[in-house]
C-alpha cells in the first residue's frame, strides 16, 4: 500500500502534505515553483528522494508556465527556478543532483521553449520513475541482511513518503516483510518533527507491520532489556568514505548499536553519494528554526530567552556503519575504497551544486 507521496498532474504537482499526518490526509496542488519551494522548506514534501524530485518538477512547473515565452524569458524563468530550489534545503544532496540532472538535459542542444518544457517534463518525470525502481532493489538487497523473525529500529521516515517508491530502510522493512521476515518494529519517535511516530508508524500500520513507537531516549534501554536485531535508516547525503549524513538522532543511534553489538545498515540509492565531498566534515547541516523545539505543537516548552539549537541533520562516523545498502549491492566497509568502485572511480565536476 505505498503512499503517492508527490505526482506529476496534468497542471500542476499533487502532494501529499506530511505537516497533516497522521490526522489527515490532505493533499495539495502546486502550480508554481514558489509554492513548491515552500513545500519543501516546510516539509509538506520530504526526505531526501523526494525533495530531489520535487525539485526537478518545480522547474518543469516553472518551464510549463514559460513554454509559450520568448526564449530569453524561458530560459531566465528555468535559471531562477533552479536558484530558488537549491536555496530550498542544503543537506539532502538529491536536490542538487537532480537540479543538475534537470539542467543536463538542456545542456549542448538548441529547442524552442515548448520543446524545452517538454524536455524538462520528460527528465523530472524519468527522476521519479527511477526512482520507484531503486527503492525495490535496495528493498531486495537489504532484506538479505535480515534473518528470519527478526525485530529492527529505525529513526526518522525513510518510507514511501520519502520516496518515489517504497522507500529506503522502511523498502527493506517492506521487502523483508513480503518475505515473513520481520516480527516487530521500533519506530524512534524523532524529535523535534516526529518523522518517526507521525510518518513512519502511519506507514507500517496502514501496512500491517507490527509496529511500536518508542521516544528517541528510550533506544538504549530498548536494545539492552529487549531484542534488537538491527538498526536500518536512510541517508541524506553519504561523503566518500562513507560518513553519513541522516535526520539529527541517528548518530547517537549509531553509537549505542555499536555499544549494544547490533548492525547498524544505512539504506540509500547512489544517488545519495557525494564523491566530491572527502568526509562527513564538509556535508553542510540544515539548522532550523527554534520553533520546531520549543514550540512545535502548539505549546511552549522552554522559557522565553532560553538558546535552542536545532541541527535538523548529524553525521555518522562510517566506522559505525556495518554496511551501505544500495540498489547496486550491499557495501561493507572500507567505505572509501568500495563506494569509489561503486561510483566507477567517478568524481562528479566541481558545478554539481
Ligand atoms: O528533514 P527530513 O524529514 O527531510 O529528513 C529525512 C531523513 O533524514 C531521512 O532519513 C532521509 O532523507 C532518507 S529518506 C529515504
Amino acid at each position: 500500500m505505498a503512499v503517492r507521496t508527490i505526482e506529476w498532474r496534468k497542471d500542476c504537482v499533487r502532494i501529499i502534505d506530511q505537516t497533516r499526518l497522521p490526522e489527515e490526509s490532505v493533499y495539495r496542488e502546486l502550480h508554481t515553483v514558489e509554492e513548491m519551494a515552500e513545500a519543501i522548506e516546510t516539509l509538506r514534501v520530504r526526505g531526501a528522494p523526494a525533495i530531489g524530485i520535487a525539485a526537478a518538477m518545480g522547474v518543469a512547473l516553472a518551464a510549463r508556465l514559460h513554454r509559450k515565452s520568448p526564449p530569453e524569458l524561458f530560459n531566465r524563468a528555468v535559471d531562477d527556478a533552479m536558484e530558488r530550489l537549491k536555496k530550498t534545503r542544503p543537506t539532502a544532496v538529491n536536490l542538487f543532483g537532480a537540479l543538475e540532472r534537470m539542467r543536463g538535459c538542456l545542456h549542448g542542444v538548441s529547442m524552442k521553449p515548448g520543446e524545452a518544457a517538454d524536455t524538462l517534463l520528460r527528465e523530472a518525470l524519468a527522476i521519479y520513475e527511477e526512482d520507484e525502481i531503486v527503492c525495490r532493489r535496495m528493498g531486495e538487497n537489504g532484506a538479505e541482511l535480515l534473518g528470519p523473525d527478526s525485530i529492527v529500529l529505525t529513526h526518522c521516515n525513510a518510507g514511501g513518503l520519502a520516496t518515489a517508491g517504497y522507500g529506503t530502510a522502511l523498502g527493506v522493512i517492506y521487502a523483508a516483510h513480503e518475505a515473513g521476515r520481520i516480527r516487530h518494529v521500533y519506530a524512534d519517535e524523532t524529535r523535534p518533527l516526529l518523522q518517526g511516530s507521525r510518518l513512519t508508524a502511519w506507514e507500517l500500520s496502514r501496512s500491517g507491520i507490527p509496529v511500536t513507537v518508542i521516544c528517541d531516549s528510550a533506544a538504549a534501554s530498548v536494545m539492552h532489556g529487549r531484542r534488537v536485531d538491527a538498526v536500518l535508516v536512510g541517508a541524506d547525503r553519504i561523503a566518500a568514505n562513507g560518513d553519513t549524513a541522516n535526520k539529527i538522532g541517528t548518530y547517537s543511534l549509531a553509537v549505542l548499536a555499536r555499544y549494544h553489538g547490533i548492525p547498524f545498515y544505512v539504506v540509500a540509492p547512489v544517488s545519495t553519494v557525494d564523491m566530491r565531498l572527502s568526509s562527513g566534515e564538509s556535508i553542510p547541516i540544515e539548522e532550523r528554526s527554534a520553533d520546531e523545539v520549543i514550540q512545535g505543537f502548539g505549546r511552549l516548552t522552554a522559557p522565553n530567552g532560553a538558546g535552542v539549537l536545532n541541527p535538523a541533520f548529524d553525521v555518522t562516523p562510517h566506522t559505525l556503519i556495518s554496511a551501505i545498502v544500495t540498489e547496486a549491492g550491499v557495501l561493507r566497509p572500507p567505505f572509501e575504497e568500495n563506494l569509489y568502485r561503486l561510483m566507477g572511480g567517478n568524481r562528479p565536476p566541481e558545478t554539481f551544486e
